[in-house]
């Protein structure tokens, strides 16, 4: 049974504002601009959250700076995907006692994936006296009252309860640069694969109404922006909540409709819910990048099994075939855990045919990391970190081999490239996306960026491309 989706009505959205709006009377009283500085940790989910507390706090009279010394207020927006990750905020919060101390004012936020879970909330509230606010993902779209909450109470400030999670429009949102979008089509996730925490935190699956998203995406391309990326956790799954008769194809093709130049790109899609329909809308979506990002985590069916992903090996490979049949030039990324627990010798060999048979363009790989409450934390482990990283270099290994080979059968070829920002690096000061999303180096003026050009690939290595730009006459 569908559970119910709890939207946030439009009116407390705008009592937010309001409220944004009775923050920058008080902030901006004496005549200066108060500073702000949000830190992100996490996937592109959490860059767009990132955005709309920064669009908030722009409405609140923020300027942005990247020093901590100099924010009034800091927010960070944390990942609890990899216990790495969650070191890394502990480390980063912790060293804030010292800016906190030459600036008493300082207010100090931690958001994000990692707050929701009750053991790292209680920790922040013991052991981190420095932090004024905790919010889950869940409260974001009231961050502008927990925000005055604080500053009105001279209190600490906890909002971290548990949620299915909620669906608000109308947040504002500063986007990050002027070419790249994200524009999330879902929240949250239904999976539960046995080592994941996303679905503990994130909520249940939530897809936004195709009207909203469809127009903000052509917001978008009028604003300017040349390549959008549609973000969910399993946007393959998108539109089933909603009862409206559009799934995630159908999406692409509306989307594909809007007039304009751009690109359309998104992540992540789950192998258990790719349809041969998806992949031949890729193909028949002119606007569509012929890219996929298909995650198979493992090459070993008893893996997969263990991992509650839902397809095994041979399916996962019929496929990239079907896909590959579709689009030719398909770009195929993955990710694969190494490590999960119990994985033996042999679900590791499957694990590296796997990427010798499909060839993938590039590969994220991870040693597998416990999460607290998840089923796989509970599976008996007894392989040590050691052995775990022998196959994570030997994978490292392939994976760089197979990039290196598939990026040197570019050269001497002529493409269309995004040209999509600065590297601060001479000579090669200028960056850009083929179609399918690879990165390619290229000299020229700043005046190219957000446009598209004709580039001949002339050198490659494992990581990028580097091309000649044609310039138009
Ligand atoms: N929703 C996406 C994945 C989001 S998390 C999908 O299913 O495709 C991004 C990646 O992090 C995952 O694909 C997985 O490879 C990795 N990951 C997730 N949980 C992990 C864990 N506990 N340890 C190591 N890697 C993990
Ligand atoms: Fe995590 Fe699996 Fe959901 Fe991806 S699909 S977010 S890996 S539970
Ligand atoms: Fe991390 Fe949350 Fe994304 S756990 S990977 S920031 S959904």
């Amino acid at each position: 049974m569908a559970i119910e989706r709890k939207v946030i009505e439009p009116e407390k959205i705008e009592a937010q504002r309001e409220i944004c709006a009775k923050i920058f009377e008080r902030v901006t009283a004496d005549g200066q601009r108060p500073l702000a500085m949000v830190d992100t940790y996490g996937c592109q989910q959490n860059e767009a959250d990132s955005e709309k507390i920064r669009g908030y706090l722009a409405e609140m009279g923020y300027g942005f700076t990247g020093d901590e010394f100099q924010a009034d207020v800091i927010v960070v927006n944390t990942c609890a995907v990899r216990e790495h990750a969650e070191m890394r905020v502990f480390g980063n919060v912790g060293a804030l006692n010292h800016t906190k101390k030459a600036r008493p004012g300082q207010i100090i936020a931690v958001c994000g994936c990692m707050v929701q879970q009750e053991h790292i909330a209680r920790k922040l509230k013991l052991s981190y006296p420095i932090v004024d606010l905790v919010f889950g993902p869940h409260e974001l779209w009231r961050f502008p009252e927990l925000l005055l909450q604080v500053m009105d109470r001279h209190k600490r400030v906890f909002a971290a309860e548990k949620s299915d999670g909620v669906v608000a429009e109308g947040i504002p949102q500063s986007r990050d640069g002027k070419v790249k979008a994200w524009l999330s089509i879902m929240y949250g996730c239904n999976n539960f694969c046995t080592y994941c925490i996303v679905p503990y935190v994130r909520g249940r699956e939530r897809s936004r109404r195709p009207e909203d998203v469809i127009a903000e995406a052509r917001e978008l391309v009028a604003q300017g922006y040349k390549d959008i990326t549609l973000l969910g956790q399993n946007v393959n799954s998108y539109g089933k909540d909603l009862d409206c008769g559009v799934d995630f194809a159908d999406l692409i093709r509306e989307i594909n409709a809007i007039p304009g130049d751009f690109l359309i790109r998104f992540m992540t899609s789950h192998p258990r819910d790719a349809t041969e329909k998806l992949f031949k809308t890729m193909a028949e979506c002119e606007k569509c990048a012929h890219h996929i990002h298909l995650p198979v985590q493992s090459g070993s069916d008893r893996i997969l099994k263990r991992m509650n992903r839902h397809y095994d090996r041979a399916r996962y490979l019929e496929e990239v075939a079907i896909a590959r049949r579709c689009m030719p030039d398909l770009v195929i990324t993955t990710d694969i855990i190494v490590g999960f627990p119990d994985e033996t010798e042999e679900d590791f060999a499957d694990t590296l045919s796997l990427c010798e048979e499909v060839r993938f363009d590039a590969m994220f790989t991870f040693i597998y990391s416990k999460r607290v409450g998840t089923p796989a934390a509970t599976m008996p482990d007894p392989y040590t970190r050691e052995q775990k990283q022998v196959h994570f270099d030997q994978l490292t290994e392939l994976a760089n081999r197979i990039s290196g080979e598939k990026h040197k059968e570019y050269e001497g070829r002529t493409l269309r490239v995004l040209v999509d920002g600065e590297t601060g690096k001479e000579p090669w000061n200028l960056s850009g996306r083929t179609n399918g999303g690879r990165l390619v180096h290229l000299q020229g003026d700043k005046a190219l960026i957000g446009q598209f050009a004709d580039v001949t690939i002339t050198a490659s290595n494992t990581w990028a491309l580097y091309g000649e730009l044609h310039l138009p006459l």
